[in-house]
C-alpha cells in the first residue's frame, strides 16, 4: 500500500519553484507559501500548499500526519555540489605555513599540498576511506545537506583512484544522504609518475575510464586546470575522450590564474568551479554559456584569497551555485551554510541568490532534476528551521542549523 505523510503547518515554506536558473534574483521573487503543508507519497512530494486544505486530502489518503507545534521555515534539502571529503590525513601544518607567509603553490612545490594528502590517502584502506566519507557526510546531514558531490583525486593512479571511487560508492550505501561521485584523477601529475603529463592523462583515459563505466563508479570527469596542474591545452584531448565516452565534464577553473573556464565553455562542461581569478572576459563567456559557475568560498577562507566574483557573475546573467569544496588542504572547514552566508556578505548577494546557490542552482550544477525545489514529484528532501522568518537563517551565518532534516520522505535528523 502506498504510504502517505503530511507535515505542517509550516510558517514559511520557500519552495524555489519557478525561479530562473540564470541571473540576479531579488528576495521578493522567492516563492513563499505561508501556513504550508507538505504531502509526501513514499519518497517524493505529492503536493505542497495550504496546510488546512492538504489535511483534507491527507485524511482521504489515510496519511500519517505530523502536526508541528511551533513555528518553522522549510527549505529544500541543501546540495553541496563540490567536495573532496574522501581523504586521509590532516594538512594543519600547511595551514600554519600558509598563515606564516608561504603560498599554496610554494607549499605544493616543496612536496606538501595535494601530494601530501595523496601519500596519506594511498596508505589508507578502502574501508578506512569509506568510514571517513560516512563520518563527514553525516556531519553535513546535520547542517541540512542531503546531497553531496564527492571527488576522487588523491589516488592519482588507476588502482588508487578506483579505491577512492569504490569507497565513495560503498559509503553511499550506508548513508541517508545521496552522494554524487566525480573522478578527479587529473588533480595533478603524480610526483612518482615516470612519464609526461600527456602519458599520464592517456593512461588514465585508457585504463581507468572504461572501469568507471564497468563498475558504475561515476559519470563525471573533473580536472584541475592550473599552472601547477594541467594547462588548458594539455587537458583538451582528455576531456575530448571523456566526452566521447559519455562522461559529463566539470572543471577546477580559474582558481589562481584564468584559463580553465575557457576550456569549460569549449567542452560544454556542466560546471566551472572556483573562478576566484576570473576576469570580465571569463565572466561574460560563462554567462553566455550553459556552464554553471560554482563559487567555493571555503577555499577563499581557507587560503585567505579573494572570493569568486559572484556578484559580477550574476549581474552578467550567469548561473551561480555555491559549494563548500571541503578538503584537507584549501578548505578544511566543511560548513556550507556558514560559507554561503559569508560569500553573501562580501559579494552583496541577496538571500534569494545565496539560497538558490545551495538548492535549485546547485542541483543544476550536478544535472539533478529531481531535487533542489519543493514541488510535486520532486524528492521529499527538506529542512525545517526553528524560526518564523527565512531571513533569520542567513542572518545567523551558519549558527542556526536545521531542527529537522527530511530525506526521501523520512525524518533523518532531529535536534
Ligand atoms: O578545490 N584546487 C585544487 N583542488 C582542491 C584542493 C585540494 C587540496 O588542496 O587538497 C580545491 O581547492
Ligand atoms: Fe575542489
Amino acid at each position: 500500500m502506498t504510504k502517505y505523510k503530511l507535515i505542517g503547518p509550516i510558517t514559511q515554506l520557500v519552495s524555489m519553484n519557478g525561479l530562473p536558473l540564470k541571473g540576479a534574483l531579488k528576495d521578493e521573487q522567492l516563492p513563499i507559501i505561508l501556513n504550508a503543508g507538505i504531502l509526501i507519497e513514499e519518497e517524493h512530494i505529492h503536493s505542497i500548499g495550504n496546510y488546512i486544505e492538504l489535511k483534507e486530502v491527507a485524511n482521504s489518503l489515510k496519511a500519517e500526519i505530523t502536526e508541528l507545534q511551533s513555528e518553522y521555515v522549510c527549505l529544500p534539502g541543501f546540495i553541496d555540489a563540490h567536495t573532496h571529503i574522501c581523504f586521509s590525513g590532516s594538512r594543519a601544518n600547511d595551514y600554519a605555513m600558509r598563515n606564516s607567509g608561504k603560498s599554496y603553490l610554494e607549499i605544493a612545490k616543496a612536496g606538501g599540498g595535494i601530494w601530501d594528502t595523496v601519500t596519506n590517502t594511498r596508505t589508507a584502506s578502502q574501508e578506512e576511506l569509506c568510514h571517513g566519507v560516512i563520518k563527514r557526510a553525516n556531519h553535513l546531514l546535520k547542517n541540512g545537506i542531503t546531497t553531496i558531490e564527492v571527488k576522487s583525486g588523491y589516488g592519482l593512479s588507476t588502482q588508487e583512484e578506483l579505491k577512492m571511487l569504490r569507497a565513495i560508492k560503498e559509503a553511499n550505501l550506508h548513508l541517508e544522504s545521496d552522494l554524487v561521485s566525480t573522478c578527479l584523477a587529473a588533480h595533478m601529475l603524480p610526483k612518482d609518475y615516470d612519464g609526461s603529463q600527456q602519458e599520464y592523462l592517456d593512461e588514465i583515459a585508457s585504463t581507468l575510464f572504461p572501469k568507471l563505466k564497468l563498475e558504475n563508479l561515476t559519470n563525471r570527469i573533473d580536472a584541475f586546470v592550473e599552472q601547477s596542474a594541467f594547462s588548458k591545452e594539455d587537458i583538451a584531448p582528455y576531456f575530448k575522450k571523456a566526452t566521447e565516452m559519455g562522461f559529463d565534464i566539470t572543471v577546477h577553473a580559474d582558481q589562481f590564474t584564468a584559463g580553465g573556464s575557457e576550456i569549460a565553455v569549449k567542452v560544454n562542461a556542466v560546471s566551472a568551479d572556483h573562478l576566484e581569478a576570473s576576469t570580465d572576459n571569463e565572466i561574460t563567456m560563462l554567462a553566455e554559456s550553459d556552464v554553471i559557475s560554482v563559487a567555493l568560498p571555503g577555499a577563499s577562507i581557507g587560503l585567505g584569497c579573494d572570493f569568486t566574483p559572484a556578484r559580477k557573475i550574476l549581474d552578467a546573467g550567469g548561473a551561480l551555485a555555491i559549494a563548500s569544496d571541503w578538503n584537507p588542504g584549501s578548505a578544511p572547514m566543511g560548513d556550507l551554510l556558514t560559507q554561503a552566508c559569508i560569500l553573501g556578505t562580501f559579494q552583496k548577494l541577496s538571500n534569494a541568490e545565496v539560497l538558490t546557490g545551495i538548492t535549485s542552482r546547485a542541483a543544476a550544477a550536478l544535472k539533478l532534476e529531481d531535487r533542489g525545489r519543493l514541488a510535486p514529484r520532486m524528492l521529499a528532501d527538506f529542512c525545517l528551521f526553528s524560526t518564523n522568518n527565512f531571513n533569520e537563517i542567513l542572518y545567523h551565518q551558519g549558527k542556526l542549523t536545521p531542527s529537522q532534516v527530511w530525506k526521501r520522505g523520512d525524518v533523518v535528523y532531529k535536534q
